[in-house]
């Protein structure tokens, strides 16, 4: 890939790479690595003086004149598309004439251009991907994935740091979500979140307790361990569980833990009353994620889960915690379930950012369960999670179709 860095003056887009099957190859063909790289031609640049540089690399990397078709080759540099143009010329046809039936295409493509429609195509990249039928195998090779850091820096992708976000404040809203594994915590991070939690409402979404206070230390690292596996790009939250903060000795020494477990930030629920735990945790090195409202945490002792700030001794009390958050050294605090003119308020109020879960529009972003958001969770959705899609109905309606086919097709 570093080759194609001579054709261009901009920094290469780059995929992973992607170990796939044979497709319409002579038999006894091995597999094949491909990847996807976007390439700023230079002004005076045509797609014909493109390929003919890309042809002379092939030959470069011993390539020899084709004997057969799809036959194996050491290198083969394909001109998938160029500046939405078109061609139909015997030496050149674009865009690819298969790029979009293709999955070793259009899932590399997927990650550098997932919105980009082909010439010719209704679909953008991502959607061609979901709708692809073909039943070819393809794997990350994923010691050279995208998700490696010195890639995530070529496209212009640096890592997400607390100051980051803390600096997304009046110039670009926040949009986060949870993760509990491996697979959710990348599909977030290719979609461009900032800012993963591994909440402990993996207590009710994924271990299948009535609340978040039986979440233990145990259950929160072996998630977090399960999400940092992706290496995100995004800023890695987690949870500190119920009890585990109690005192400021306790609060460094879990905060420590979930940090050796991969997150790279802390969250615990409360203002005032956790301030001196905030501050040792910060002065321990790790950044600190407030949350104020309705906090899950209590909801034993307060029979429910109560919309906060609707009285004045509260609508006071959340300003109070906000500030203490601010004055211990938070870089963000999650406003759950607060009223809308009161989250407006402290968003107006502090400098730093506040992410609102059922707290009306007008924090500085939004946080949202991603099982409430994608109609998975198993029991329970909150009114304002609004779901956009309700992929538990779709995905068992794909399990059943699939039991009907049992013994009459393979
Ligand atoms: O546990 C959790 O998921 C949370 C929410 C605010 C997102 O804390």
């Amino acid at each position: 890939m570093e080759r194609l860095q001579e054709f261009s003056d901009e920094p290469l887009l780059k995929s992973s790479l992607w170990e796939t099957s044979p497709v319409d190859c002579p038999p006894e063909s091995s597999k094949f690595i491909n990847a996807v790289v976007g390439l700023v031609p230079r002004p005076a640049e045509t797609p014909e003086s493109l390929l003919a540089k890309l042809q002379a690399l092939e030959r470069e990397f011993g390539r020899a004149p084709k004997q057969q078709l799809n036959e194996p080759r050491p290198l083969d540099l394909d001109l998938i598309a160029f500046q939405g143009q078109r061609r139909a010329t015997a030496g050149l046809i674009l865009p690819h004439p298969r790029a979009h039936l293709r999955r070793f295409v259009l899932q590399p493509l997927a990650e550098i251009a997932p919105e980009l429609t082909l010439p010719g195509q209704e679909l953008a990249v991502s959607q061609l991907l979901v709708r692809l039928a073909s039943g070819e195998s393809i794997r990350r090779i994923r010691l050279v994935a995208a998700a490696g850091k010195g890639n995530r820096q070529t496209m212009n992708l640096t890592k997400v740091t607390a100051e980051t976000i803390r600096a997304m404040k009046g110039r670009e809203r926040i949009a986060a979500l949870t993760a509990y594994d491996f697979a959710m915590a990348r599909l977030l991070d290719e979609a461009g979140i900032p800012l993963i939690l591994v909440g402990d409402s993996l207590g009710m979404v994924v271990l299948g307790y009535a609340d978040t206070t039986f979440v233990t230390m145990d259950e929160m690292e072996h998630h977090v361990r399960a999400v940092a596996r992706s290496q995100p790009r995004a800023l890695l939250g987690a949870d500190l569980p119920y009890h585990s903060y109690q005192t400021v000795e306790g609060a460094v020494a879990n905060a420590r833990r979930l940090v050796a477990a991969g997150a790279e930030v802390v969250k615990a629920e409360g203002g005032r009353a956790i301030a001196s735990q905030v501050r040792a945790i910060i002065a321990a090195g790790i950044p600190f994620l407030g949350h104020l409202g309705m906090l899950p945490q209590s909801v034993r002792e307060e029979g429910g889960y109560h919309v906060k700030g609707k009285s004045e001794s509260e609508h006071q009390a959340l300003l109070a915690d906000a500030e203490a958050l601010v004055a211990a050294g938070a870089f963000a605090i999650i406003l759950e379930l607060v009223t809308p003119p009161v989250a407006r308020e402290i968003t107006e109020k502090i400098p730093i950012p506040t992410i609102g879960i059922g707290s009306g529009p007008h924090c500085d972003g939004g946080i949202l369960v991603t099982p409430d958001l994608l109609g998975t969770s198993p029991d329970y959705i909150p009114r304002h999670a609004k779901p956009k899609a309700m992929f538990a109905e779709q995905m068992k309606s794909v399990i059943l179709d699939w039991k009907e086919t049992i013994g009459r097709e393979q």
